[in-house]
């Protein structure tokens, strides 16, 4: 592998980001900085999804221009992500002057291809969803089952684009390729999808519809949103139907695709055809991950249970995003679904950061500034064997889990791992042989617990990148993350450290009353 290329969902801006998108954007933001300590060239693109019915309404009933929403809440969505520390390659916006133009490309490139064609069409809307539903699929009181709301009947003569043409071949592909569609128990779902599908409406009349992307040689329509989203993930590459750029060819196909397991069957089929048709690549893989509740709980505005990921941040009086970062993504599974509480993300984070890594850190370099003022000494450096082969195992496991995308338990690793070396100072007692006056036995446990606190360092950077940082730092370490170096970058013999440069890297979080301060906002 020499490039990593990873795309998320395209959030819409009818609203301010929520700890669920929040979720989606972490468990990216980790995959790409665990894949750039493996290889040079990573490409993290994300962005927001600017059209559509849905905000056409929301900035109505505003009484703003739809525009004017787009800026205001895509910034929101910008900021939140800077406050989570993601580092995106590219930020694309679905209302910018280089998608529109290549989406009206796309539009073209389909109907040339003979995969468009005009059809009068009564459907049930659902503005929610951006998509028309079947009646077989609606609640017994004809609502969505997605957000409970009733459907608009819609009457309209749009473009329709021929799906029902790739069906076999789609089938075919994810027959052939096991790995692109995860987690594997998605797979039956997106079949059976398949098996009823119909052709779909790809444009919306401009009376009903105008906030859009305008169907090229047709003043009357416009291109329907999902069209126009789901191609951010190439537009955003500078693809061309007749020149794509250097960077297309480059980072296209995506390795993967991370999306919610609300929108899977418009990536796995949708997305899917229009590659066919176009005669682009599929991506390597599409990866579904499960929702996020509240208290076990759907979030809703309706409950007035959204939570924002600033609003966390502030009731706990956290000044990083490490804590909030690991928590997020450890509380689930890939592809299963997780749960926010404040009493949980709370007791998480001291146990994993504080108490079991954050902890062993500083008991170690007191230790070492107690017996011998800082100093590691050469006569020091010898590994334990237990140590050093459970580090060793611990950083391959890790790296297989991400190949596979297990991000929660690959943390589970690092904490075993630490776990291990919290044993190992346990058993060796240092404080004991320091007493006894067996002065180098005692070092050379230090040394041994010191090494396996960089390596977890370097493990831990994906889910807290400034914890790790710290960890260097205490350790006096220039920060060197990258696995190919792991085995270079050891500990020196000389004084790492003083009492005064000592303080926890992840203090306990006890904030009694963060329930209530996000309550008060
Ligand atoms: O679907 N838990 O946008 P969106 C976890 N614009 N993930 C959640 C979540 C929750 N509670 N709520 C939302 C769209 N998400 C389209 C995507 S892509 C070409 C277009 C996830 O703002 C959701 O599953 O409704 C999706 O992946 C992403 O947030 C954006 O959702
Ligand atoms: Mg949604």
């Amino acid at each position: 592998m020499n490039k990593f290329y990873l795309t998320t969902a395209i959030d819409y801006v009818n609203g301010k980001p929520h700890i669920g998108h929040a979720y989606e954007k972490i468990l990216c933001d980790v995959i790409c900085r665990h894949f750039s300590q493996r290889i040079d060239d990573v490409y993290f693109l994300t962005g927001t999804d600017e059209h559509g019915i849905k905000i056409q309404k929301t900035a109505d009933s505003r009484e703003i221009t739809p525009q004017q929403l787009c800026d205001e809440n895509s910034s929101s969505f910008q900021q939140t992500w800077a406050d989570l520390g993601i580092e995106y390659s590219d930020f694309i916006r679905t209302t910018q002057e280089r998608h529109k133009k290549t989406v009206q490309k796309i539009f073209k490139k389909l109907v040339e291809n003979g995969d468009i064609y005009k059809h009068s069409y009564k459907g049930l809307y659902c503005s929610g969803c951006e998509s028309f539903l079947n009646a077989r699929d609606l609640t017994a009181d004809g609502l969505c089952p997605d957000h409970l709301k009733k459907p608009e009947e819609v009457f309209e003569e749009n473009y329709f684009f021929k799906l029902t043409k790739y069906k076999d071949a789609i089938i075919k592909h994810i027959k052939d390729n096991p790995k692109f569609l995860q987690p594997d128990f998605k797979v039956n779902e997106v079949i059976k999808q398949l098996e009823n599908i119909e052709d779909i409406s790809v444009s919306r009349n401009k009376n009903s519809v105008s906030w859009g992307i305008p169907v090229p040689d047709d003043e009357e329509q416009v291109i329907y949103v999902w069209i126009d989203a789901l191609s951010n993930y190439i537009t955003a590459l500078g693809y061309d139907t007749e020149n794509p750029s250097d960077k297309f060819k480059k980072y296209w196909p995506a390795n993967v695709q991370v999306i919610g397991k609300d929108i899977l069957k418009f990536h796995a089929i949708y997305w899917s055809a229009i590659l066919m048709s176009l005669g682009v690549e599929l991506p390597q893989s599409i990866c579904a991950h499960g929702w996020i509740t509240i208290d076990e709980t759907k979030m809703s505005k309706s409950l007035g249970n959204v939570i924002a990921p600033a609003d966390i941040l502030k009731a706990f009086e956290l000044q990083e995003p490490d804590a909030l970062r690991y928590y997020m993504v450890t509380s689930a599974s890939f592809g299963r679904d997780g749960n926010y509480s404040d009493e949980d993300f709370k007791e998480k984070v001291n146990a994993d950061l504080a108490n079991n890594i954050g902890n062993l850190l500083n008991r170690s370099l007191n230790m070492l500034v107690k017996y011998f003022d800082g100093e590691i000494k050469s006569e020091f450096i010898s590994n334990d064997d237990c140590i050093l082969n459970a580090g060793n195992e611990a950083i391959i496991n890790v790296q297989k889990l991400f190949d596979g995308y297990q991000i929660a338990e690959a943390a589970n690793v690092i904490v075993e791992f630490a776990n291990t070396v919290n044993k190992y100072v346990a058993d060796n007692a240092p404080w004991t042989l320091a007493k006894e006056g067996k002065m180098k036995e005692c070092g050379i446990v230090l040394y041994n617990v010191l090494e396996a606190m960089r390596k977890i360092a370097v493990m831990l950077y994906p889910y807290c990148p400034n914890i790790s940082g710290k960890i260097f730092k205490q350790l006096s370490l220039e920060k060197s993350i990258k696995y190919s170096q792991i085995e270079q970058n050891k500990l020196q013999a000389g004084k790492i450290t003083e009492k005064e440069k000592i303080s926890p890297v992840f203090p306990r979080m006890d904030s009694e009353f963060a329930t209530d301060k996000k309550k008060v906002k």
